[in-house]
């Protein structure tokens, strides 16, 4: 399987921070944003990962991360020319997958749950896509799945009135018919073309599996949420002498 990660989008959430930079290079704790999705994939053996960035700071990317070897990977560069949504900068990365499965993690997402077991499971499942859900309080933000047993029945983006609390996160597992639906869709009201509606293509042919994670998630690319993301890793990866010095 190869692994993709989608670092473009205007970041205006973010703003002034993201006036010269762009929001993945930002620190979280101790490390640029982008490290976290790039670890997660790499700690569960997917080592040939592209990375979609725009125009304005692909080089700052190039020289941060290099061609992969420090992290024992390969990378490759994708430029997203406009800021088209989230399954626009998918469907840049066609020639590059060459059929296999694929792992796409949004570069402004952290995830305390490992994916190794889930990517063994996706290698071993024949046909179709995998998601991951998380428990919020915020569902209207996100995609939110409508669950029915054990099945997703439609997934709806950023609902007035949700009908679950089980946000999809921004981790994707495809199979090579991905390429099709991206090349069918159309944009939404707000001019993007929309990863929901590729994931409602999966639900709507019985072939969408998902798996509820159960250690933290969140995004990083709001104030809070960049705040949120900070203390979580904090909280996870510093010693007890550290937290009593920053008074965390
Ligand atoms: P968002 O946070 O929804 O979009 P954004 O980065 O443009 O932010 P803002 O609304 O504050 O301007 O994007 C979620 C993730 O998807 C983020 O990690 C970047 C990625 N993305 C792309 O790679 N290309 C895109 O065209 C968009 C919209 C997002």
């Amino acid at each position: 399987m190869k692994g993709i990660i989608l670092a473009g989008g205007s970041g205006t959430r973010m703003m002034p921070n993201t006036k010269v930079t762009n929001k993945h290079l930002l620190p979280v704790y101790n490390k640029p944003m982008i490290y976290y999705p790039i670890e997660m994939l790499i700690e569960a053996g997917i080592t040939n990962i592209m990375i979609v960035s725009g125009p304005g700071h692909a080089g700052h990317f190039l020289n941060l991360l290099g061609s992969g070897k420090e992290f024992g990977a390969k990378f490759s560069y994708e430029i997203q020319d406009e800021a088209g949504g989230i399954a626009q900068a998918l469907g840049l990365c066609e020639d590059f997958a060459d059929e296999e499965k694929v792992a796409i993690v949004l570069g402004d997402n952290l995830f305390q749950d490992s994916i190794v077991d889930a990517v063994k499971s996706f290698e071993k499942q024949l046909v179709g896509a995998k998601i991951f859900l998380s428990e919020v309080d915020d569902a209207h933000r996100f995609g939110v799945a409508e669950i029915e047993g054990d099945k997703i029945i439609n997934i709806e983006e950023k609902p007035a009135e949700p009908k679950s609390n089980q946000a999809v996160t921004g981790l994707y597992m495809y199979d090579k018919q991905v390429w099709n639906v991206t090349k069918t869709l159309k944009p939404s009201v707000r001019g993007e073309l929309e990863i929901t509606d590729v994931n409602n293509f999966y639900v709507k042919n019985n072939q969408m599996t998902f798996e509820k994670l159960s250690g933290w998630w969140t995004d990083a690319g709001t104030f809070p949420s960049w705040l949120r993301a900070n203390k979580l890793v904090a909280e996870s990866e510093m010693s007890e002498d550290d937290k009593r010095l920053a008074k965390v």
